[in-house]
């Protein structure tokens, strides 16, 4: 791919590629069940009143960053290098075929795929396309097991470092320069946001929503508007068993035979044709 210097240090930057060979400090896991964190849990509710917090040292694993196999505790983006060249490879497929429409993340955390999404536009002097940023800024939902069975005791929601506030994506694009009248912002669940946003057209459908609802509303709403020729990017495929089900699901009820591409060990894509 032929990327400028600007967008090859942004997907370094944005996945803190430069701390290679350092540590990192990761809060205890408040939610593993093992007695071991449960003693843990009760020191670091003590530390916590005094605001400090437990944390666990671990070195930063090249591999686990460039697949998007950790959740970095700095980065703005946790899906990794491979995933961002794709995002980078679909990109300059769109503009090379002059594909019509904008570009959405539904799933965002802190921002970085969007925000990258942002700097492909910029660095190509493109003004006529809108990022769309979704996201409901607080975590995920709890599982609806009623409707999404598939979703049955996923713990997501538990996920406190899954809860990235507006302010903080804002305040993350505008870091790199690009929080501008290019991107826009769908804060809210994706069942009440995305039917109704005011979106024509797109030409990049990224989803990275994990569960089977979040996958389900995001195809049910979008699909539809993304053009001929351009992309759809499943980032939980094989990590989440819910998001590939949603996936099969949607593209059987829907008659879609496109071939599925590995982007990595947990993404995949296809071109709508
Ligand atoms: C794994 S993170 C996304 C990672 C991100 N794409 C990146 O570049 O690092 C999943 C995000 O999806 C959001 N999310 C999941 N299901 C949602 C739903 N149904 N409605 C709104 N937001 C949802 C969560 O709030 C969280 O920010």
């Amino acid at each position: 791919m032929n990327s400028s210097p600007y967008i090859d240090l942004l997907k370094k930057v944005l996945i803190d590629y430069h701390r290679i060979n350092q540590f990192e400090y990761r809060p205890i896991d408040r939610y593993n069940k093992n007695w071991k964190f449960k003693i843990l849990r009760f020191i670091d509710s003590f530390f916590r009143k005094k605001n400090h917090i437990l944390c666990s040292i671990v070195r930063f694993n090249e591999e686990d960053r460039l697949n998007g196999k950790d959740w970095p505790m700095y980065a703005d983006s946790m899906i990794g290098m491979r995933r961002l060249d794709n995002i980078e490879y679909c990109f300059r497929k769109v503009i090379e075929n002059n594909i019509t429409g904008d570009f959405i993340e539904t799933g965002v955390w802190r921002g970085g795929a969007t925000i990258f999404m942002r700097a492909l536009l910029k660095d190509s002097n493109i003004t006529n396309k809108i990022v769309w940023v979704a996201d409901s800024f607080e975590g995920l939902p709890k599982p609806n097991e009623k409707e999404y069975p598939s979703d049955k005791g996923d713990v997501h929601h538990t996920k406190d470092e899954l809860a990235i506030s507006i302010e903080t994506v804002k305040g993350n694009f505008a870091k790199y320069n690009l929080l501008d009248e290019n991107v826009k912002f769908l804060k809210g669940w994706f069942k009440d946001t995305l039917p109704k946003a005011p979106i024509e057209k797109l030409a990049i459908l990224r989803l990275d929503g994990d569960m089977y609802e979040s996958t389900m509303d995001t195809l049910v709403s979008l699909y539809p508007k993304l053009s001929k020729g351009g992309y759809v990017i499943i980032d939980d495929w094989g990590a989440v068993k819910g998001c590939k089900q949603a996936t099969l699901d949607y593209r059987q009820k829907n008659n879609i035979t496109e071939e599925i591409i590995t982007i990595d060990w947990s993404s995949v894509y296809w071109k709508k044709e």
